[in-house]
């Protein structure tokens, strides 16, 4: 049974023919894991999977994604590709595109995106994107995109070791945001991004080396237990980020984590 603000609001914004693909739940541990089982069961192409908190939200590098109750977006959203020609790599950063846009119309201010798939304001951390490729029982490929979305927690809310990474877009812009109707924003722009992905992706190509705040600035790249200072020079047409080393030697990284300073806590 689901008690929450989507229900009142989402079948207003979206519609009840979109909203028979999209499956709203109070507490779940994961989205992302609830979206795999229903890959598995045969969910269809453009399925999304929204609750109002997760007890075990997952992030990147095997982190995890505090989930409040009431003050965050978490959802999934499953692709079922045609074929794998296509790197999962470009979802991720078409994603990070489809979710500035959706934030930007919301709330009238447009974050950064910190490579690969964070969007920042005032260099913290607002939203996280973690894209999972899945085998589905029938041997079927599906890519899972998981969301999440700090909308309205105070600072104070996140706990200590967190505040000087995370934030969230009230906090940030000073601004009252509905997550709600940022939630159904989210899901037009994801929408759009499937109707063009993965063939036509020159606009989301623009949009992220535009908005990559990591682009030009002093990085420490991180592979396992070693970290290499770096500058980052470029997002190459495939989204990987080619970066120049000390020893003046170059490198296309394509996976990992690049730590920019002066953001997210790297200082
Ligand atoms: C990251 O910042 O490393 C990625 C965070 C992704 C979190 C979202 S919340 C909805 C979806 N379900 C999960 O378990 N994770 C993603």
């Amino acid at each position: 049974m689901v008690s929450n603000d989507y229900s009142d609001v989402l079948p207003a914004l979206l519609g009840d023919g979109r909203m028979s693909r999209i499956h709203l739940f109070d507490c779940v541990d994961s989205t992302n894991r609830i979206a795999k089982d229903m890959l598995s069961d045969g969910a269809p192409d453009g399925t999304v999977i929204i609750a109002d908190s997760q007890t075990n939200g997952r992030g990147r590098l095997s982190r995890s994604f505090l989930s409040p109750a009431d003050s965050g977006i978490y959802l999934s959203y499953i692709i079922r590709p045609d074929s794998m020609t296509d790197s999962i790599s470009s979802v991720t950063a078409w994603t990070a595109v489809a979710a500035a846009n959706a934030v930007e119309s919301v709330c009238g201010l447009r974050p950064g995106i910190k490579w690969v798939n964070d969007l920042v304001m005032n260099n913290k951390k607002i939203c996280g994107i973690l894209c999972e490729l899945c085998h589905a029982a029938d041997k079927s490929i599906g890519i899972i995109i998981g969301i999440g979305v700090n909308v309205t927690a105070k600072d104070e809310d996140f706990p200590p070791e967190l505040r000087r990474i995370a934030s969230s877009i009230s906090a940030q812009t000073g601004r009252s945001v509905s997550r709600t109707e940022l939630a159904a924003q989210l899901i037009k722009e994801l929408d759009i991004m499937r109707g063009h992905w993965p063939d036509s992706g020159r606009k989301y190509l623009e949009l992220y080396r535009r908005d990559c705040i990591t682009l030009g600035k002093d990085v420490i790249v991180t592979s396992g237990d070693n970290r290499k200072k770096a500058f980052a020079l470029a997002v190459n047409d495939d989204f990987s980020l080619s970066v120049r080393f000390e020893d003046m030697t170059t490198q296309d990284i394509s996976f990992g984590e690049v730590s920019v300073r002066g953001m997210c806590g790297y200082s």
